[in-house]
């Protein structure tokens, strides 16, 4: 495959983009200089670099990020920092890009990929894909919230949730600890849940997405490539997660 076309697949630019990357004579394949865009390159067995930097080339990325309070989950935005902005250059180019969106204040696992399809079929809201999260709440979470999420709250639009699962860890009268399952991605869906029943989240953290768990290695602000038996899980679920923990 021409150097040129791989490179611009793997997200270098347009080929007139990459042929200037080869004129700065940055590019190498096998320690020597290559300037010619025309060149044939076998991307499995050559090795690739790009300023220096060794690129792998395969055609879907998959990341789970741990993401951290204060940067947006969207790929650009004029004044904010993005989940895009703490990549490294080598899986920037991928061009992923997150799978939903979490909160700006909201921290844990973000998924990013540049597979459209996969992460179409996350997003479904046909699929019922389980997400899981850890919550600090204001007040005191009762077995009555539990029941009311198990049978679904009405949130301040009138939308009525579908069956979720509330576990208490801990009930204490300032501040209660809770993992919540829910199914659906409904727009700031945790705390309106919890606003429904009078109460307010003050810490929340996504914990699972389907069959990945958030890594707990991950500092917040880390990520790390999903492993293949990670992505296979994604893909073998098809999205089509069984009902997890009581959920329906
Ligand atoms: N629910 C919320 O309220 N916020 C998030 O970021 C995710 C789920």
């Amino acid at each position: 495959m021409r150097i040129d076309k791989i490179l611009a697949n793997i997200g270098y630019g347009s080929r007139k983009e990459v042929k200037k990357l080869l004129k700065d004579r940055v590019v190498e394949v096998n320690g020597e200089t290559i300037t010619d865009a025309k060149i044939h390159v076998n991307p499995e067995k050559d090795e690739i670099t790009v300023y220096g930097e060794k690129i792998e080339y395969k055609e879907y990325i998959y990341l789970m990020m741990n993401k951290p309070a204060g940067v947006i989950s969207a790929t650009e935005d004029l004044r904010e920092e993005t989940v895009l902005d703490l990549l490294e250059l080598e899986d920037a180019v991928y061009q992923p890009f997150p799978v939903g969106r979490l909160d700006k204040d909201t921290v844990g696992l973000l998924l990013l990929t540049n597979d459209g399809a996969l992460a179409h079929r996350l997003l479904s809201p046909k699929k019922h894909v389980p997400k899981t999260y850890y919550a600090l709440i204001d007040g005191t979470v009762t077995e009555e919230d539990k029941s009311a999420f198990q049978e679904g709250v009405t949130l301040d639009d009138g939308y009525k949730t579908k069956p979720a699962y509330l576990t208490i860890l801990r009930s204490g009268e300032i501040r209660s600890e809770i993992e919540l399952t829910i199914t659906e991605g409904k727009f700031h869906q945790v705390k309106r849940m919890f606003e429904a029943v009078g109460k307010k989240v003050v810490y929340l953290k996504r914990i699972s997405m389907g069959p990945i768990e958030l890594d707990n290695r991950l500092e917040e602000g880390e990520y790390r490539e999903l492993t293949d038996k990670e992505v296979s899980m994604l893909k073998e679920g098809g999205g089509d997660f069984p009902a997890s923990k009581g959920v329906e």
